[in-house]
C-alpha cells in the first residue's frame, strides 16, 4: 500500500465511522460506562420510558419536543419545527451516529434537566427508544 492510502484510511478512521454504529452499540456503551459506577446496573426501557416523559425540575420533559410515542414525529416546543421518530423502528437514522447522539444528549439534558445526564439515564432511554419502536400502537 502506497504511503498516501493509508493516511487516507488513518484519517477515515479518525473522523469517526458513523457508517458503523448501531442502536445496540449505544446501549452496550453507555451501559458498561454505567456499570463502571454500579455493578448491578442493568438498564430498564420501562424506566427510560417513565424518565423520558417526566419533567425534571425545569419546564420540559423529552416528550415535550418527541412526544410521548418515539414511533411518531414531535414537534420543537420553540421554533414549531418537526422532528422526526426517535424509535430506531420507525426512524431507521436514529442513533447510528456517536456525532449526532452525543451533540443532541448534551443540548436536550440541560435543557430538559438543567445538566448533563448520567451513563445511566442514557442507557434507559435507549433501551426505551429501541422498544418503543418495535412495539408500536400498544394502547396509544
Ligand atoms: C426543545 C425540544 C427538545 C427537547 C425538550 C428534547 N429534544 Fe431531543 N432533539 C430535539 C431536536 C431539535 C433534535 C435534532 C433534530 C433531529 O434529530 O431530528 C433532537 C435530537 C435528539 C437525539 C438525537 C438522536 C440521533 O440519533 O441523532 C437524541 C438522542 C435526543 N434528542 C434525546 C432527547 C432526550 C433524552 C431528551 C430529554 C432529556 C430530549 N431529547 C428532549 C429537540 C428536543
Amino acid at each position: 500500500m502506497r504511503p498516501t492510502r493509508s493516511w487516507l484510511l488513518v484519517a477515515a478512521l479518525l473522523a469517526g465511522p458513523a457508517w458503523a454504529e448501531r442502536p445496540a452499540d449505544f446501549l452496550a456503551r453507555f451501559e458498561a460506562e454505567a456499570r463502571s459506577q454500579d455493578a448491578s446496573f442493568a438498564a430498564s426501557a420501562s424506566r427510560g420510558r417513565q424518565w423520558f416523559e417526566s419533567r425534571h425540575g425545569e419546564d420540559w420533559s423529552c416528550s415535550t419536543c418527541h412526544t410521548r410515542d418515539p414511533a411518531r414525529s414531535g414537534r420543537h416546543q420553540v421554533t414549531g419545527k418537526a422532528i422526526e421518530p426517535m424509535a430506531p423502528a420507525a426512524n431507521p437514522q436514529r442513533l447510528t451516529s456517536g456525532r449526532s447522539v452525543a451533540k443532541w444528549f448534551r443540548r436536550n439534558c440541560r435543557d430538559v434537566l438543567g445538566r448533563e445526564c448520567s451513563a445511566a439515564e442514557k442507557a434507559d432511554v435507549v433501551a426505551w427508544l429501541i422498544d418503543a419502536g418495535r412495539s408500536t400502537g400498544e394502547g396509544r
